[in-house]
Order: C-alpha cells, then structure tokens, then sequence
C-alpha cells in the first residue's frame, strides 16, 4: 500500500475483532509515529500502551470519571460510547506531551506558541501510527474524550504530563466507507 493509498483507506475504527495484536505490530506503530517531524527535532511525544487485562481497568477508570462529571451536571457527549468502543479494543495507547501538565502552562505568548508546535509534532506521530495501522491491516480510533477522565486517567496511569489524546488499536470488525469531507474549495482561498 502506497502513502496515497492508505490515506485513502484509513477508517476510524469503532469495532474490533478478539483477536490480540502483537508485541511487535505495537511497536511497528510506535517506530512509524517516532518518524514524524517535530518542531525543532524536540520529538515531544510520549507514549503508554495499555493492553490485556488492563483494558477493562482502563475502562473502569474512565467511566468513573465521566459519571464524576455526570453528577456535577457536566454534558459529557459521546465519551460513555467512546469508553465502550474502548472496552472492545485489544490495545489503547495514550499519547503525552512531555511537559509537565499544569493549570497555569500558558503563562505567555510565546508558551502558548511553544505548545503549539509541539502539539502539532504529536498530531503528526498520531497520524503516521494511524497510516502504520492501515498499511497493517489494523484498524485505529483516535480519542479525545478520554479528556472526560483527564485527572482518573493520568493518575491510574501514574502521569504528571500533559496528555494529548489516546488510539485504540485492533483488528478491525467492520469496514465503514469514508466519512463526509468539506471539498478543498470549500476550505481553501487562494492568495495570488
Ligand atoms: C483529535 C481527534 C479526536 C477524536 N476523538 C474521538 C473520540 O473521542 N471518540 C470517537 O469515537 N472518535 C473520535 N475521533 C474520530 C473522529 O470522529 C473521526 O476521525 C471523524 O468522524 C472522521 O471519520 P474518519 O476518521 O473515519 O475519516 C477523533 C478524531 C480526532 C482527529
């Protein structure tokens, strides 16, 4: 499969088969994100592989902390179908900045900026495991609504860095046709 190719195909995945992924297809992905650019060659990118029986662990975690936010009243969208997406993935791998996360990080313009370029460099490694996982025949889901348990999360993990995001990764169990996309005119103004 070429670059183009598995742009093309790649899926996000919200059902997966029981079948394991292996050590080693795991860190196929991981070398794949490590080759993505980053902004001043900082290589920002930190990340933690939950597999086997932790996953349900991971899971309980997480739909603790949705049902914290549940009771204070909070709108927690999709997140308890994103924890049960993730209860049927063999694997989820989150992804840190590594920056000690605080409430007070953007003290200035230029913090502000400096996490911006290394946010973009982790965009980038997730994407290049997701295109990895393509090319593999493995099916991902990118996640952001485990941020519905930032705090559960990163303390059952034991981290103090600012997560990013996390990727369930798994042989997939169903094969959705591509998504509605804006055309490139529709996004695109040309200048000159
Ligand atoms: C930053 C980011 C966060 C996402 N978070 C979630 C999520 O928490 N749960 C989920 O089911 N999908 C999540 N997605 C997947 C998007 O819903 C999906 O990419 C989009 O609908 C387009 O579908 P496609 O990936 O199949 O092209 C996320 C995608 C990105 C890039």
């Amino acid at each position: 499969m070429n670059t183009l190719e598995a742009i093309g195909a790649r899926r996000s995945i919200r059902k997966f088969t029981d079948a394991p992924v292996s050590e080693e297809e795991i860190r196929a992905l991981l070398e794949a994100a490590t080759l993505a650019p980053s902004g001043m060659n900082r290589q920002p990118w930190r990340f933690v592989v939950v597999q086997g029986e932790k996953c349900a662990e991971m899971v309980e975690v997480m739909r603790a902390g949705i049902a914290k936010l549940k009771s204070q009243g909070v709108n927690t969208g999709s997140s308890e179908r994103t924890a049960e997406i993730m209860a049927g993935a063999p694997v989820t791998i989150f992804i840190f900045d590594d920056v000690e996360m605080q409430e007070d990080m953007i003290g200035s313009f230029p913090d502000l900026l400096g996490h911006i370029v290394d946010i973009q460099s982790i965009g980038a490694a997730i994407q290049n495991m997701l295109l990895a996982a393509t090319d593999r025949g493995l099916g991902t889901l990118w996640i952001c609504n485990v941020f519905y348990a930032y705090e559960e999360l990163c303390a059952w993990l034991g981290e103090s860095r600012l997560m990013v995001a996390a990727v369930s990764v798994g042989y997939p169990d169903e094969a959705p046709g591509p998504r509605p996309r804006k055309s490139v005119d529709e996004v695109t103004r040309w200048v000159g």
